[in-house]
C-alpha cells in the first residue's frame, strides 16, 4: 500500500454523530408539535404573519434539500421540481415564490405529500450526515444552521398555531388544561438591580452556534442604569388598562396611538371581558388571566406606553445583555417549549430579589433599539446572506427567548427582531430607568 490515510479526528466523528442525533431529535420535534392538528387546521392562514402548518413542515425540509442536498449530494434529485416555488419563504437568489399572503391558498400538496416529502429528504439527509467527516467543514456548519432555522420555526409554529385555533369560530384547544392548577399567587414585588455605567462587551464570542447578526463582538458604552429584576405581570399590565391607558394619547408613540384607534385595541392580543372577568385565549382554550403571571402578547407601542404611564422605560439591547451577562442566568429557571405550558409563568414568591429573574424563557423581551448591523457585521455571499442581513431596517430588537423557544436555542447575544405592531409572538416587558 502506497498511502494511508490520515485517520479521522476522534472530535471529528464524535461531532458528526451527535449532529446526527440532534437532526432526527430536532426533525421528529417539528412534526411532534403538529401531532394535536387536524390536517384542516394545518392549511389556513388567517393573517400575512402567520403560516400554515402544512407550510412550515414544507419550508424547513426544503430549507435542507436546498441548502444542503442539492449542495453537498451531487446524484440527488428534488422530491418534486414544483415545491421550490412553494416552499421558498424569501430568497431572491433562489428565484420566485408564492407570495407570502398567499400561503393559505396551498389546499395541494396533501399534507401526508408533506410528511412524504420529509421523511424523503431525511432519509437522505442521515445517509449525508453518515458521511458527514468526509465532506467540507462547510456542510456541519450549514447543517447546524438549518437545525436552528428549524428551531426558529417551531417557535413559529406554536404561536401561529394559537393564532390560527384562536380565530376559528369554535375556538379549539390544542391541548388539554394541564391538571395541576397554574400557581396564582402574587408575584414578588419587582426589585431594582443596579449595573454601572461604563464600556462592555456585547456580542457573540464562544465557540458553539449563533446567528451572523450577533457579530462582530465589539465594546459598547452605556451610563449607569437600573433593571428590574422580572417581568411586567398581567396584574399590573391591568392597572393600566383599567386606568384607561388604551384611551390617552399621552402615552403613546404617534403611530401606535392611530393603530390603536383603528384597531380597537383595549387590552393585549387574546384578552376578552366575559362578566366583567378577563379571560384570554390560550393553547388550552379560553382561560382566566392569571394576574401572577408575566404580560404577553403585546406589541412594542403597548409596551412602550406601558412603561410611559409607570413613568419608566424600556431597555436598550446593550442594557439587556450587559445585565444579562451580569447576572448570568441558569436556562433551568425558565420557561421553554419543552415544557408544554406553552404560556409565561409566575415568578415564584420567593425568588431571590437580588437576581435577576426570567431573562431567558417565559416571553421575548421589547427593547428599544433598533435592528441594526454591528460594527464588522458582514453579509454572507450567497443566499444565507439573506437570512438575517436584509431585515436590518425598521425592526426592533427582541432579547431572551420565550415560553416558545427550545431551550438550546436561546442564549444572552441572541438577537430576535419584529416590526413594533406585531403582537403574535410571546411578547413581554422589562422595564428600566
Ligand atoms: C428571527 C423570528 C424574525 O420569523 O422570519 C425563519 C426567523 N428566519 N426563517 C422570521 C426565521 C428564517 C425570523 N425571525
Ligand atoms: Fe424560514
Amino acid at each position: 500500500m502506497a498511502v494511508s490515510l490520515a485517520p479521522t479526528p476522534a472530535s471529528a466523528m464524535v461531532s458528526a454523530a451527535s449532529l446526527l442525533e440532534r437532526y432526527q431529535a430536532v426533525r421528529q420535534q417539528t412534526a411532534r408539535l403538529c401531532q394535536p392538528l387536524l390536517p384542516e387546521d394545518t392549511v389556513v392562514q388567517p393573517m400575512i404573519d402567520v403560516s400554515p402548518p402544512k407550510w412550515h413542515l414544507a419550508h424547513t425540509t426544503w430549507f435542507f434539500e436546498t441548502m444542503l442536498l442539492r449542495e453537498y449530494q451531487p446524484d440527488y434529485s428534488v422530491f418534486h421540481p414544483d415545491y421550490a416555488y412553494l416552499f421558498n419563504s424569501y430568497y431572491n437568489s433562489l428565484g420566485s415564490r408564492v407570495n407570502r399572503a398567499d400561503r393559505g391558498t396551498l389546499s395541494r400538496p396533501a399534507l401526508a405529500d408533506v410528511y412524504r416529502y420529509r421523511a424523503y429528504v431525511d432519509e437522505h439527509m442521515q445517509r449525508l450526515l453518515g458521511r458527514a467527516a468526509e465532506l467540507p467543514e462547510s456542510f456541519a456548519t450549514v447543517c447546524e444552521l438549518g437545525l436552528q432555522h428549524e428551531q426558529q420555526h417551531q417557535e413559529l409554529l406554536v404561536t401561529d398555531i394559537k393564532y390560527i385555533l384562536s380565530t376559528s369560530p369554535l375556538t379549539p384547544a390544542y391541548l388539554p388544561a394541564p391538571t395541576t392548577p397554574p400557581a396564582t399567587q402574587p408575584a414578588p414585588p419587582a426589585a431594582w438591580l443596579t449595573v454601572p455605567g461604563g464600556v462592555y462587551r456585547i456580542g457573540y464570542e464562544g465557540d458553539g452556534f449563533c446567528f451572523d447578526n450577533e457579530q462582530a463582538p465589539h465594546e459598547t458604552y452605556v451610563a449607569d442604569f437600573e433593571l428590574q429584576n422580572r417581568l411586567v405581570t398581567n396584574g399590573e399590565f391591568l392597572q393600566f388598562v383599567e386606568a384607561g391607558g388604551y384611551h390617552d394619547f399621552r402615552y403613546w408613540l404617534g403611530e401606535g396611538w392611530d393603530l390603536v384607534q383603528r384597531e380597537h385595541w383595549q387590552a393585549p392580543l387574546y384578552w376578552m371581558q366575559k362578566e366583567g372577568t378577563w379571560f384570554r385565549f390560550t393553547h388550552h382554550g379560553l382561560q382566566p388571566v392569571n394576574m401572577a403571571a408575566p404580560v404577553t402578547h403585546i406589541s412594542f407601542y403597548e409596551a412602550d406606553a406601558y412603561a410611559n404611564w409607570a413613568g419608566l422605560r424600556l431597555p436598550t439591547e446593550q442594557e439587556w445583555e450587559i445585565a444579562a451577562r451580569r447576572f448570568n442566568p441558569d436556562t433551568s429557571e425558565g420557561t421553554f417549549v419543552e415544557s408544554e405550558l406553552y404560556d409565561p409563568q409566575p415568578l415564584a414568591p420567593d425568588a431571590d430579589p437580588t437576581q435577576c429573574h426570567q431573562l431567558l424563557g417565559d416571553c421575548w423581551e421589547w427593547t428599544y433599539s433598533a435592528y441594526h448591523a454591528y460594527p464588522g457585521y458582514e453579509r454572507a455571499a450567497g443566499p444565507l446572506g439573506e437570512y438575517n442581513g436584509k431585515f436590518m431596517i425598521n425592526q426592533l430588537v427582541l432579547r431572551g427567548g420565550s415560553c416558545a423557544t427550545p431551550e438550546s436555542h436561546i442564549r444572552p447575544t441572541y438577537r430576535n427582531f419584529f416590526h413594533a405592531d406585531k403582537r403574535w409572538q410571546f411578547t413581554g416587558i422589562r422595564l428600566a430607568r
